[in-house]
């Protein structure tokens, strides 16, 4: 995928969804942004759950809903925001766009469509739900002339 294409990848169980982040976690490099959008109950913070297993962590994967950022130790270190519970703006009072691009890290972000527009490159996945465990999610990248990824959703 370059920055003009796009990868649709299915998945029918959480499992299939936290094959498919450990999966993408691999094209990841220090200082990516990735902004995961979508409804609630759509799979970020499962999908989350193998991108940080991807990424070599072993810590317990859970929604920063309510302390919007959480650190998983990883190499790079992977930082985990849930932007859900506030406004696009309040971001920057909350000092959490001092983690994106940050050398050394990755930052994950569920709800990004609220800071999209702030951000000049980055992966970005949308989940959608098809039907009960059947999940949809469309990557496409921006700023990134050159850069290519490769995942599929095949067994
Ligand atoms: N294919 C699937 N992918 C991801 N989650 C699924 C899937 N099928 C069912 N689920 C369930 O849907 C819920 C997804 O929740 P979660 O990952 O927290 O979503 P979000 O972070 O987008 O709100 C979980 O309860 C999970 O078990
Ligand atoms: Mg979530």
């Amino acid at each position: 995928m370059g920055e003009h294409t796009q990868i649709t990848l299915k998945s029918d169980s959480a499992e299939k969804t936290t094959l498919l982040g450990q999966r993408c976690a691999q094209f990841c490099r220090a200082g990516d942004v990735v902004l995961l959008e979508g409804a609630l109950g759509g799979g970020k913070t499962t999908f989350v759950r193998g991108f940080a297993r991807g990424c070599g962590s072993e810590d317990p994967v859970r929604s920063p809903t309510f302390t919007l950022l959480r650190r998983y130790q990883a190499r790079p270190v992977l930082y985990h925001m849930d932007l859900y519970r506030i406004a696009p703006d309040e971001v920057f009072s909350a000092g959490l766009d001092e983690y994106w691009y940050a050398p050394d890290t990755v930052c994950v972000i569920e709800w990004g469509e609220k800071v999209e527009r702030y951000l000049p490159r980055f992966l970005k996945i949308t989940f959608s739900f098809l039907e009960r465990d059947v999940r949809l999610m469309k990557l496409s990248l921006k700023g990134f002339p050159g850069r290519d990824i490769v995942v599929s959703d095949a067994p």
